[in-house]
């Protein structure tokens, strides 16, 4: 231990009342008055843990783990809950609730007599609200993942999330019984762990290692594997180190980390949520970092996994193959090799000794598994601030796509209307989604890939060009253009468009066009009216006030940056 008083001195080292206060009803959990002293680092664990999320339902065990470690170290481990978010079984959506859950965490470390933290993450939401909101405070912290489930089996095939929209297009044909498609939930959530596929949990699980917030391997190792407890072992033992080290987040989360983390997310094919959160995340620590970075930094990087939804394989088949240091290492001449982590070595170290045991999951540059990777970011005057694609999971003879535009109003009349034999939709057709924007539904759902029309998939078509101011969940795939910005309720070209008119695609030229005249959009214009949704009090008004549209991270204009540790105040 160095000289520098710790941080929770400022609570437990007082004299007098306060350091009563401060001590006394911690005791009454049975700890001896010198871990109140200063000799050890006290570490917050930040726990997700809840039986509502179920990827994050073995949190109790992992944090446990953890603590075994950061006692053999010399720590003192506290474990606290944060709120917690299962995309699975929030509604409207878990996104709705990422910012709120970031402030719990940022007011949560701050508020807390703790010198170091580590942030258990697991379900898509989970690793970047508790990400943003511990870097709005910038104490030492790292970040322990869940680790993905292990694929499910199905007759014999093996089966992840991304299959589930194949068996719901199977069932609504009336291909797949009711009886088996029942038999598949059980089948496909077999293990505890997030998503299998790289969908958005493993994208975060990803982001995280390749910024330099998580140890080498935290990403891939499953759930069920006995080595992920292992790991949130040594990462409870190396979070006091990093507390002696005074080694911030703030070290590690510089520009270079994002690009590194933006390049990474290319070659595994990561989900598109990846540049919300990423955004977001560079807000709160002051990088500079724009929608265009994500196209800039991606190319010239080809699809190195194959993992669902873009490939075949789930992300533990990552592990397996050599882990995410593995597919690092195929990308040794493009990556910031100096970026420091938090084990304290930099990234070049980490996957220095790194090897590949199987070319089937992890391809290299020269023989990559697909050449369209990364995430498209396009520009028209559909979406002035910005919209996206991710080529490697759409159809490529739809990427240079013109078509006319068939219109759903918002959420309800897509389902009303979608599976009508009357709409008037060939294959051909675009289908545009409005108002399912950060303030038009509230929350930007998870609903751009919206399923096909019934009449079009009895023809046997399994993608159409889709449009919309929402997400979709990584598991999804699809000629899908997601977060068009700005959001048709705020009044956004989106919101302009009407049943017929002409939109064409062109993802190699990077355009989204409306195939009106600026003088008929200016008319349209003029007779605009916003949706109200009568959210007049609470959360969901703060948020509608209060969110940044999709090209700036969704996150609320007023928790950009950081307050910093320092509570100046005692509490009595
Ligand atoms: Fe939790 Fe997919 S539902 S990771
Ligand atoms: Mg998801």
């Amino acid at each position: 231990m160095e000289d520098k008083k710790l941080r929770s001195q400022e609570w437990y080292g007082r004299k007098g009342k306060d350091g009563f206060i401060y001590r006394s009803w911690m005791k009454n959990q049975g700890f001896p008055h010198h871990l109140f002293e200063g000799e050890k680092p006290v570490i917050g664990i930040c726990n997700t843990y809840s039986e509502l999320t179920p990827c994050n339902a073995h949190f109790r065990e992992l944090a446990e783990a953890v603590k075994r470690g950061i006692w053999e170290a010399g720590g003192f481990p506290l474990e606290f809950p944060v709120m917690s978010l299962g995309e699975c079984s929030i509604k409207p959506t878990a996104m709705l609730f990422r910012n709120l859950a970031s402030m719990d965490v940022e007011e949560s470390i701050r508020a807390n007599p703790m010198d170091g933290v580590i942030l258990l993450c697991g379900c898509d939401k989970t690793t970047p609200s508790l990400v943003m909101g511990a870097a709005s405070v910038n104490l030492p912290t790292l970040v322990v993942s869940g680790g993905p489930m292990l694929a499910g089996w199905f007759k014999g095939k093996k089966i992840g999330t991304s299959d589930l929209w194949r068996f719901a297009e199977q069932y609504k044909k009336g291909e797949l019984s009711e009886e088996d498609f029942v038999a598949v939930e059980a089948a496909m959530s077999r293990s505890r762990g997030h998503c299998a596929p790289m969908g958005t949990a493993s994208t975060m699980a990803a982001m995280v290692e390749s910024l330099g917030l998580g140890m080498p391997d935290n990403a891939s190792i499953p759930a069920a594997d006995s080595r992920r407890k292992a790991l949130a072992h040594m990462a409870g033992m190396r979070i006091v180190e990093m507390v002696n080290e005074d080694l911030k987040m703030s070290d590690i989360l510089n520009r270079k980390a994002f690009e590194n983390a933006i390049m990474v997310n290319a070659a595994i094919g990561g989900s598109t949520n990846f540049i919300i959160h990423l955004l977001a995340i560079a807000g709160r620590m002051g990088v500079e970092l724009d929608i265009e970075d994500f196209d800039k930094f991606s190319a010239g990087i080809p699809l190195l996994a194959n993992i669902q939804p873009s490939g075949e394989h789930f992300f533990e088949d990552l592990f397996y193959a050599g882990g995410l240091p593995a597919l690092m290492k195929e990308l040794n001449q493009k990556l910031h090799l100096d970026a420091i982590t938090v084990n304290g070595k930099t990234i070049g170290e980490n996957i220095e000794k790194a090897e590949c045991f199987n070319r089937e999951v992890i391809g290299t540059l020269e023989k990559p598994f697909k050449q369209e990777s990364g995430i498209a970011v396009l520009k028209g005057n559909l979406c002035p601030n910005g919209a996206v694609l991710k080529p490697s999971a759409a159809t490529p003879a739809l990427l240079q796509h013109r078509g006319k535009a068939v219109v759903f109003k918002d959420i309800d009349d897509y389902k009303k209307r979608i599976d009508d034999p009357g709409l008037e939709v060939t294959p051909d057709s675009i289908l545009v989604l409005k108002n399912v924007g950060p303030k038009g539904y509230p929350g930007m759902p998870e609903v751009g890939n919206m399923a096909l029309p019934a009449k079009i998939l009895a023809q046997g078509v399994s993608d159409m060009v889709r449009i919309s101011d929402g997400r979709m969940s990584g598991t999804g795939f699809g000629t899908v253009v997601l977060h068009v910005s700005p959001e048709s309720a705020v009044g956004g070209n989106l919101a302009l468009v009407q049943n017929g008119d002409w939109i064409s695609l062109d993802v190699p030229n990077r355009t989204l066009m409306l195939e009106v005249s600026e003088e008929e959009l200016e008319s349209r214009r003029s007779v605009f009216t916003s949706i109200d949704l009568g959210y007049d009090r609470g959360y969901v008004n703060l948020f509608i006030q209060n969110v940044t549209q999709a090209h700036e991270g969704v996150d609320f204009d007023f928790l950009k940056g950081s307050s910093g540790p320092v509570v100046k105040r005692d509490s009595h």
